[in-house]
């Protein structure tokens, strides 16, 4: 089995799932309820080559063995499954996120529940297979690395509909990392384009912790890593339908936070009075600023630990020996 014919076989997925979200009328009826109702128009959904997944069992399936694709590359694809014989469709019912690689190919697939996911996880995503590897993936980068080339910044979110609604906003250096930590794979991509990640996470706890896992790797590939911590319960999707593309802008301009004095702050706040605990503050701030790239950023390394040394009441000196023992 090639990495062709799974390329094959999801291009012409795509193609079918595009021509029944805009030309059969169940499609056509879920975009005019459910996606217009989230605000997304005709032209960002055919930008971003979304489409539909018809529920009946087996519509995508059929429509491929037609077209004589093998049973072996479908199921490959995870675009159906083997049930009784016979071969379903897995993603029936959903709104279809195709997902590129950098030439534009596509390499799989976001599949999302219509409505509220109450039973049903809310995405299915492509199993890992030859051309998709989940650890190497940006949703949308194809789209956003003009973009971001241009601004000299990626912005880093959360989820697919995060980097469609921006984009329709007119904020289009945006890419996503599926909700899970980043790797390296991912950082090393961003770094084609630019030095400054900005992430754009949501405001709650568990959007904070995936953000700052990320950090010290994206330290030791050097980049400049700032922090936008979107207002409770929303995500950029829905914050910026609620307030709109110029207040968006306005909102992460003014509300991006170095992530390393970021770090330190969240820290300090936890630790409050505890001596024990603020002594760990020092030791977690000083291994992080060791991760900076010293032969890259001497300068950068110098500066935060001036900065760190003044909010935690320290000598520079003091703190430099400290870091230089993680190093
Ligand atoms: P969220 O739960 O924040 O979803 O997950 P979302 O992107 O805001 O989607 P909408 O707006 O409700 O439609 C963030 C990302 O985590 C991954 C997806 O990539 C999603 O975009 N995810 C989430 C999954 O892969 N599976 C899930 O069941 C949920
Ligand atoms: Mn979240
Ligand atoms: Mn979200
Ligand atoms: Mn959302
Ligand atoms: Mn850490």
């Amino acid at each position: 089995l090639s990495a062709d014919s799974l390329y094959i076989v999801n291009s012409f997925a795509q193609k079918f799932f595009a021509t029944q979200l805009f030309e059969t009328e169940e499609g056509t009826q879920i975009a005019e309820s459910y996606l217009t109702e989230r605000g997304f128009s005709k032209e960002t959904l055919q930008k971003f080559q979304v489409g539909y997944n018809p529920q009946a069992r087996s519509t995508l399936a059929q429509a491929a063995l037609n077209q004589q694709y093998s049973q072996d590359v479908l199921l490959k694809s995870g675009l159906v499954t083997l049930r009784n014989d016979e071969l379903v469709d897995n993603y029936r019912g959903r709104i279809i996120f195709p997902i590129h690689n950098n030439s534009g190919k596509i390499i799989g697939f976001g599949a999302r529940v219509i409505g509220k996911a109450d039973k049903a996880p809310k995405y299915i995503n492509t199993p890992e297979n030859e051309i998709y590897v989940k650890s190497k993936i940006l949703y949308g980068l194809y789209f956003a690395r003009l973009a971001i080339d241009k601004a000299d910044e990626c912005l880093l979110v959360e989820g697919y509909t995060d980097v469609v609604s921006l984009a329709q906003a007119g904020v289009e250096n945006v890419v996503a990392s599926g909700g899970t930590s980043l790797t390296v794979d991912q950082l090393r991509l961003i770094k084609k384009y630019t030095n400054n990640l900005t992430i754009i996470y949501d405001g709650d706890a568990a959007g904070i912790k995936a953000a700052l896992r990320g950090l010290d790797m994206a330290l030791e590939e050097s980049l400049n890593v700032k922090l936008v911590l979107i207002p409770d319960k929303e995500d950029p999707d829905s914050y910026v339908r609620l307030v709109g593309a110029t207040a968006f802008k306005d909102f992460v301009a003014d509300n991006k936070k170095d992530f390393i004095l970021f770090q330190l702050e969240v820290m300090l706040k936890e630790a409050g009075n505890d001596i024990t605990k603020k002594n760990d503050v020092v030791n977690h701030i000083a291994e992080t600023i060791s991760k900076i790239n010293k032969a890259e950023d001497f300068s950068k390394q110098q500066e935060y630990i001036r900065q760190c040394a003044g909010m935690l009441k320290l000598d520079e000196g003091g703190l430099t020996n400290l870091v230089n023992k993680f190093i």
